[in-house]
Parts: structure tokens; C-alpha cells; sequence
């Protein structure tokens, strides 16, 4: 009968897809060894159908689902079912006797499926009587919950019987992904594993599994950290399935960490010990997770840089497409974006410099950059920056003279481009930076403005070479009316969130840009500084809203021109966010995204309110910069100039 679907093995996977597709309207016959098994599993099917029923997920009652299971110890039970699906446990030789028993009952038209997770579908095809008739179909815990399932083509598998699977797959009300080659842990569980490793190589270098958690949690948006996530399915049944999938030819290894694990029973959730420790065994009790700094010590894309060369992988040997790709991690496993969008975002050049950095320490071949990945570089298809990538992306730049204006889908960035003269602010920059300003405000399309330095400085600051060029008071005014205080009264007044991403050297008015930005993110190789005195002249912007909106402390760098280190700014409130040199970028399209996930008018709201305490301060900017013009027509400023260019100690005379 076409709507009779047998399930074979009612444990933690049987009884889920036996539920499933009762719910779905087909009458199921459960089958399992012992009828306490099957008591117990329809115990569990009444609990889970209640549950469903109270959260407004079921149409029908609970006993009316529960009608349509019929539990079973005799195969010939099945010999009516249009359909099987066989979930008993993860072991070929189990698997073989089901099959050899199934083989005496079922009609030559039945479909037989296997929910097997890492066993190749066209050795267990072989033990079936029709093996093109046979295929995988992998459903995800808990099946009645999961909207995805993979249906893996074996061999032999024909397409009259991909298509009926498919069918079947839709009755149940579950999106599918076909997986065309039968390699092993197929889409899912192999694209999981290479991010598992990882990541347990990064505890094995000393990362906390708190810090790698809070990281895939906070900054990749995953809805469980790793760590977490391997508690929750079983260190076992992960350290198992990774051995079965290398046994079949997977091209990776085995990890200690999970052997040693397994070895003294920490085996995650189910002893109530793994990564992090439980009340009771086997009762879930969510481990607190916290962001905090140490989070950004970890790299994103060296977690993700395997996965995406796995799917860069199976892409190019059409074991999936793009879209399926993107549609089983997300669906599967939650992720907020699937792989391929999340190797465009944060840029396909980037994936492979930290495969390659990978393969240079490790020698595994499994680093080696999959071609696919090699020739989107040698197109320029790097991805979102460049437009194109796995995907296509609106992105377009604008000319300036000393910047670099990129609008990347809904942000832009600013990048000061005068490496040879460490970015020094002269009039053009100051210029060309408000005119870049004025163009992302106008831009509807952007949300959000980043501003960078290219070459290994943010901003040295003014040029002194201009400002040695003033030689009366109103040269300074005529500089400070026509370059500086445009772009000062614009970032104070600018309706977009600022970010900056200080890759460098940021002193002087390099550094007080970032007083005018909302979000200070910096590399390890930041160095601020306001050391103007020393020059004889003032920081205007650190003196007065700096010092009102930032911190006192400030008061010390302006007075002594000390430098701080990246943490030195951060502990003043300075800089919010510090990372690696590597990451800047990273973090960038991290908080691009976080930032356009607040809506647009609350955003716009919050900075009109953050603006206005700034333009408080407007009286207090006014007089340091008056303040400033007033000192470069003193001796001391032309002394201080001088003694700078000349590298030499000013000598102040006090006038
Ligand atoms: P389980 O151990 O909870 O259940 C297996 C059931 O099969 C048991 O009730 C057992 O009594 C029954 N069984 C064993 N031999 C049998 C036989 N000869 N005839 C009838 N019933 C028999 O295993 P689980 O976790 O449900 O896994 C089942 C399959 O699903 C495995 O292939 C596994 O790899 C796969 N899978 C498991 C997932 C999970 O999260 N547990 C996720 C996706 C797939």
C-alpha cells in the first residue's frame, strides 16, 4: 500500500521518523527486537506528539497519530509497506541481517531506505535484494523537529527511486538535499567533522573550549558553540563516526583529544561530563556560554576555512549543489549563513592564505586549497568585495585621489591611501575624507561606514610637512575652516554608525578620529598616540570631546605624548575591539552584519541621540581648535615643527 511505511529499529532515530511520518498521514509499522522497545518508543511518540500539540505544531490529536503506528517483532509485518526506512544501529553487520530478512518480505516495489550516518549507501545497497531501489536518507535528531533531510544517491540507486524518495521526503514536510556521490559522512556530518577538528585542534594549542564557543556562538552566530555541540550528540558518536568515515577513505584523522575522551567515559551530556560538566547524566542543562575578549583571539575562518574547502570540494566533483550546500548547514545545523556565502563574505582570498598557513605548519594535504577555491582567485571572483564569489554581490567603488571608497553590498569602506607618507592627513585627505563621508551618507544603500589605513599605518596624523608650510595665523585657519572642521562637524553629526578598524600607527589627529567613531576596533599592531605637544600644538579633538566623552585618562597622553598599546586603549574606553592583525577584516564583516541587523530607524535613532551629546561638546571643540590656530603663530610651534622634520629635540622658549 502506498501510504504503509515500515521503520525499522525504534530507538533514538526510529521512533522520531516513525512519528514523523505518522504525523505526515502515512500508517507506519514499527519494527524492533522486543516488544519493551517498542513500548518504550511509543511512550516517547506520545511525549513528543504532546509537546508538539502544545506548541501549536500539531493539526491533530495526539491519539489520533498514535492510531496510525502499529508496533511489530516480525518482519513479515513489513511486506505490505510501500516504503522502509531502516534505523537500527550504526553497524554493518546489524545492518546485513536486517537486510537479509528484509530481502524474504518485501514486495519488488518497496523503497528501502537507510538512516546509516557514515556507512557508504552503495555497500549496504549490495545486501539489498533490489539495490536500485535502495538509498540513503538521513534525517537529523530529533526527526519530527529538523525540516532537512539528505537523500544520498548510492550506485546503483536509479532515478525513479530518488524521485519517489523525494516525494516522500515533501509529504513529510521536509526540505532535501540530494548528495550525488556516496562519500562518506555524505553532506552534513563531513563538512561538520572538518569544523570539529579544528576546532579541537585549537584546544590542543591551548584554546578553552569556553573561548572557541563564545566565538561561534557571538561572532559566527551559531546556535550552539562547537564544544557545546559535541557534548550535546555524544563525544562517542562523534570519535566513532569520524573513525568509520576515515575507515571509508575520508581524507583527515582522528582526534586525541576525543580518544582520550572517550577512553575515560567523558563522553559529553550523556555522563554528564565532556567538554563542560552536567548536573545529572543525561539530562541537557545548557553550558553558560559568555562573549568576552578572548573570544576575538580565535580566528573564524580558520574554523571555517576547511569546511569551505570541503564544500569548494564537492561542488566542483557535483556531489551537491551550491544551493543544497547552503540550504543542509543551514537548515541542518542552524548556521545563519550557509558555507559558500560565508566564504564570499568573508572573502575567498582569506580562506585560502589560512588553508595555506594551515598546510605550511601542519603538511596536511587536507589544507591544500581545492582548486575550484584557487581559480575564483585567479578570475578575481574573491567574493563580496569583488562582486562575485560563490554568489553575486552589489559592490562598486568610487575614485579619489588619496582614498580608497568601496561599497560593499550595504556598507562602506574607507581606506586612507598614502602608505609611502604612512597615511599622513594632508588638506586632500582631510578633503577627500569628508567628500567619502558625504558619499556614504548620500548612498541609501549604505548603512554603515568602516574607515581604515592601507599599508601598516592608520593615520601618522597631520602632515607636518603641510603644517610647516603655514606661515601666519590665518594659514592655519584657512586650513582648519576648509579641511579639518568640515569633516569634524560631519563625523560629530553623522546619522550612520562610524566604525573604525585601526590597522597601525594612529597618532595625532590619526588618532582622534577614532574619538569620532562609534566603534574602534584594533590589530595587536595599533599604537596610539596624541603627542601634538611635543610639536608644540594641541590635540583638539582629544582636549575637548575626548577627554569629555572618553575618559579622563586621556588628559595624561595629551599632557605627556606617551603612547598606549592596543589593550592601553582599550582599558580607556579608546577601542572596543582587539583582535589579530589577520582579523581586522574579519571582524569587519562581522560587525557589518551585526550592525544591519538593528533596525534602520532605531539605529538612526540612537545616533542622533549619541550625537547630540557629542555636539554638547561643540563649544569645547570650537576652543581647542581656536586654541590651536592661536599656537601655530607662536615660536615655539615653528621650533617644534622644525625640531621634527630635522629629528632633532624642539628647544621651547615659552612664546
Ligand atoms: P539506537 O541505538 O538508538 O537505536 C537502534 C535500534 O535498532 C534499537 O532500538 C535496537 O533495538 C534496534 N535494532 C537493533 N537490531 C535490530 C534488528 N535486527 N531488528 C530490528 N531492530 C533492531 O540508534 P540510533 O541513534 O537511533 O541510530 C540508528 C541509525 O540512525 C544509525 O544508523 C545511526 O547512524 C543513524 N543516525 C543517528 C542519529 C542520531 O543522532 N542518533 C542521527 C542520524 C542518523
Amino acid at each position: 500500500m502506498d501510504d504503509q511505511v515500515g521503520v525499522i529499529g525504534a530507538g533514538v532515530m526510529g521512533h522520531g521518523i516513525a512519528e514523523t511520518c505518522a504525523i505526515a498521514g502515512y500508517h507506519v509499522i514499527l519494527c524492533d527486537v522486543d516488544d519493551s522497545i517498542l513500548s518504550a518508543a511509543i511512550e516517547k511518540i506520545r511525549w513528543s506528539l504532546k509537546s508538539l500539540l502544545d506548541r501549536g505544531m500539531l493539526k491533530e490529536s495526539v491519539e489520533g497519530v498514535l492510531a496510525r503506528i502499529t508496533k511489530t517483532t516480525e518482519f513479515t509485518a513489513l511486506g505490505s509497506a510501500s516504503f522502509i526506512v531502516e534505523a537500527v544501529k550504526e553497524d554493518s553487520e546489524v545492518k546485513r541481517s536486517v537486510y537479509e530478512k528484509l530481502n524474504q518480505v518485501v514486495s519488488d516495489d518497496c523503497v528501502v531506505v537507510s538512516n546509516t550516518s557514515t556507512i557508504p549507501i552503495t555497500e549496504l545497497s549490495l545486501m539489498n535484494k533490489n539495490p536500485q531501489k535502495f538509498a540513503g536518507l538521513h534525517f537529523f535528531n530529533p526527526p519530527a523537529v529538523m525540516p532537512i533531510v539528505e537523500i544520498i544517491r548510492g550506485e546503483k540507486t536509479n532515478d525513479s527511486t530518488l524521485l519517489k524518495i523525494k516525494v516522500l521526503s515533501e509529504r513529510l514536510k521536509k526540505e532535501s538535499v540530494i548528495v550525488n556521490k556516496d562519500i562518506p559522512g555524505f553532506l552534513v556530518n563531513r563538512l561538520n567533522d572538518r569544523m570539529i577538528l579544528e576546532a579541537l585542534i585549537l584546544l590542543q594549542e591551548g584554546a578553552e573550549p569556553m573561548d572557541i564557543d563564545s566565538m561561534a556562538r557571538f561572532r559566527l552566530g551559531f546556535p550552539m558553540g562547537i564544544c557545546e555541540l559535541l557534548d550535546f550528540v555524544g563525544i562517542d558518536t562523534v570519535y566513532f563516526a569520524n573513525r568509520e568515515m576515515i575507515k571509508h577513505g575520508f581524507n583527515t584523522r582522528p582526534s586525541k583529544i576525543l580518544e582520550e575522551m572517550v577512553n575515560s567515559g567523558r563522553t559529553g551530556m550523556k555522563s554528564g561530563r565532556g567538554f563542560y560538566t552536567y548536573p545529572t547524566p543525561n539530562v541537557y542543562v545548557r553550558p553558560t556560554i559568555q562573549p568576552g575578549k578572548k573570544m576575538y583571539r580565535i580566528n573564524p575562518v580558520r574554523i571555517l576555512a576547511s569546511v569551505i574547502n570541503e564544500a569548494a570540494w564537492m561542488i566542483r566533483n557535483n556531489v551537491a549543489s551550491n544551493e543544497d550546500i547552503e540550504r543542509a548547514m543551514k537548515k541542518g545545523m542552524n548556521w545563519p549563513h550557509g558555507p559558500l556565502e560565508l566564504a564570499d563574505r568573508f572573502g575567498i582570498e582569506v580562506v585560502v592564505n589560512s588553508l595555506k598557513s594551515r598546510l605550511a605548519l601542519s603538511g596536511e594535504s587536507r589544507y591544500i586549497p581545492d582548486p575550484l577555491l584557487m581559480e575564483m582567485i585567479e578570475k578575481k571572483n574573491t567574493g563580496m568585495r569583488s562582486g562575485t564569489g560563490f554568489f553575486h554581490w552589489e559592490t562598486s567603488t568610487t575614485q579619489f585621489e588619496s582614498l580608497r571608497y568601496l561599497r560593499i553590498v550595504d556598507f562602506a569602506l574607507i581606506s586612507i591611501n598614502r602608505p609611502e607618507r604612512l597615511n599622513a592627513l594632508n588638506e586632500n585627505v582631510w578633503k577627500e575624507l569628508a567628500l567619502a563621508m558625504k558619499t556614504a551618507l548620500d548612498d541609501d544603500a549604505v548603512r554603515n561606514v568602516f574607515i581604515t589605513g592601507n599599508g601598516r599605518a592608520f593615520s601618522a596624523g597631520d602632515d607636518i610637512s603641510m603644517m610647516a608650510k603655514w606661515e601666519k595665523i590665518d594659514d592655519a585657519k584657512d586650513w582648519m575652516a576648509t579641511y579639518a572642521k568640515p569633516l569634524v562637524d560631519l563625523m560629530i553629526d553623522f546619522p550612520k554608525p562610524i566604525i573604525t578598524l585601526v590597522n597601525g600607527l594612529a597618532f595625532g589627529g590619526g588618532c582622534e578620529l577614532n574619538m569620532l567613531a562609534d566603534i574602534v576596533v584594533a590589530s595587536d599592531d595599533a599604537i596610539f598616540s596624541i603627542p601634538e605637544g611635543s610639536i608644540g600644538a594641541i590635540p583638539p579633538i582629544a582636549s575637548s570631546i575626548g577627554l569629555a566623552n572618553i575618559d579622563r585618562r586621556i588628559l595624561r597622553y595629551a599632557l605627556t605624548g606617551e603612547s598606549l598599546s592596543p589593550g592601553d586603549a582599550q582599558d580607556l574606553g579608546l577601542v572596543d575591539i582587539v583582535v589579530p592583525p589577520d582579523q581586522l577584516s574579519v571582524v569587519m564583516v562581522e560587525l557589518s552584519e551585526k550592525l544591519s541587523r538593528i533596525a534602520p530607524l532605531s539605529s538612526r535613532k540612537i545616533k542622533e541621540a549619541a550625537n547630540s551629546i557629542k555636539q554638547a561638546q561643540a563649544v569645547n571643540i570650537r576652543a581647542a581648535e581656536e586654541a590651536l590656530t592661536e599656537l601655530t603663530g607662536t615660536t615655539d610651534f615653528k621650533e617644534g615643527q622644525k625640531a621634527f622634520l630635522k629629528k632633532r629635540s624642539p628647544i621651547w622658549k615659552g612664546k
